[in-house]
């Protein structure tokens, strides 16, 4: 139990977007560096964009995982690892990221709803295998040996996220919900700050600047993340 705002907190949930890795390397989606403006999310984020040019995809994730073995975990990573572990309360970390920074930040049950990009995923088993390695359609899969059947362990647009169920139930749950490095564009976790709203929860905006669905926050904390997250998680930890 911790107060903070002067409410008592004993359970948390924090969503990330692509902004709490920006300060790591990491290109986000929508800024003015960001993936989707560089390349058509359609030609590279879609079941159809996979069946019309597989190969595409395949190079585009396989060069994001590539990327992705040059950085690490920054400042903001490393606290919210810190807050799961010494937090005196349940702290439930949900994330739209495919990177696996929050883990190698030392987090711990980290939701990844978007998938992996450390991940493949087998149409013919259903299996998912882990890699760090590059794969194609010449790659077989590690446990059913079909040829040709794996893609990235990515959801793509129009696809359902993962571990929904849970998600819905930690937000109908939670005191308070934090938002770090997400611009509130892409749903359904756009919507997570409505829902925890709804439920009572207290609910803070960590970003450079007012995310789409900023007005629906309590509070916002304008600033980079490795200086937002740092702070907030040292004001949580203090009411303790
Ligand atoms: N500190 C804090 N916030 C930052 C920082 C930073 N250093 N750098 C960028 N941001 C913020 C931006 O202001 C923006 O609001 O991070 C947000 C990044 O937004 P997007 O690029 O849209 O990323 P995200 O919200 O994670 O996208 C959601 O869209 O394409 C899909 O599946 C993809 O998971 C992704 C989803």
């Amino acid at each position: 139990m911790s107060l903070f705002d002067g409410r008592f907190i004993q359970r948390l949930v924090v969503l990330t977007g692509a902004g709490v890795s920006a300060e790591s390397g990491l290109p986000t989606f929508r800024d003015s560096d960001g993936l989707w403006e560089q390349h058509d999310p359609m030609e590279l984020a879609t079941p159809e964009a996979f069946a019309r040019n597989p190969e595409l995809v395949y190079r585009f994730y396989n060069s994001r995982r590539a990327q992705l073995a040059k950085v690490g975990p920054n400042a903001a990573h490393l606290a919210l690892a810190h807050l799961q572990r010494a937090f005196p309360g349940e702290v439930f970390l949900v994330t739209q990221n495919v990177d696996d920074l929050h883990e190698r930040a030392g987090s711990s049950q980290v939701c990844h709803m978007h998938g992996e990009l450390l991940a493949m995923l087998c149409s013919a088993c259903g299996r998912q295998s882990p890699t760090a390695e590059p794969f194609d359609g010449a790659t077989t899969c590690p446990d059913c040996a079909s040829p040709g059947s794996l893609r990235p362990d990515v959801v793509w647009f129009g696809e359902m996220p993962y571990h929904m169920d849970e998600i819905a139930t930690r937000l109908a749950d939670c005191d308070l919900f934090i938002a770090v490095g997400t611009s509130g564009l892409v749903y359904p976790a756009a919507g997570f700050v409505r829902t925890a709203r709804a439920a009572g929860a207290t609910t803070v905006e960590v970003n450079l600047e007012a995310s789409d669905t900023a007005g629906l926050f309590h509070t916002q904390r304008r600033g980079p993340a490795t200086e937002q997250v740092p702070a907030l998680v040292e004001e949580l930890l203090a009411g303790r």
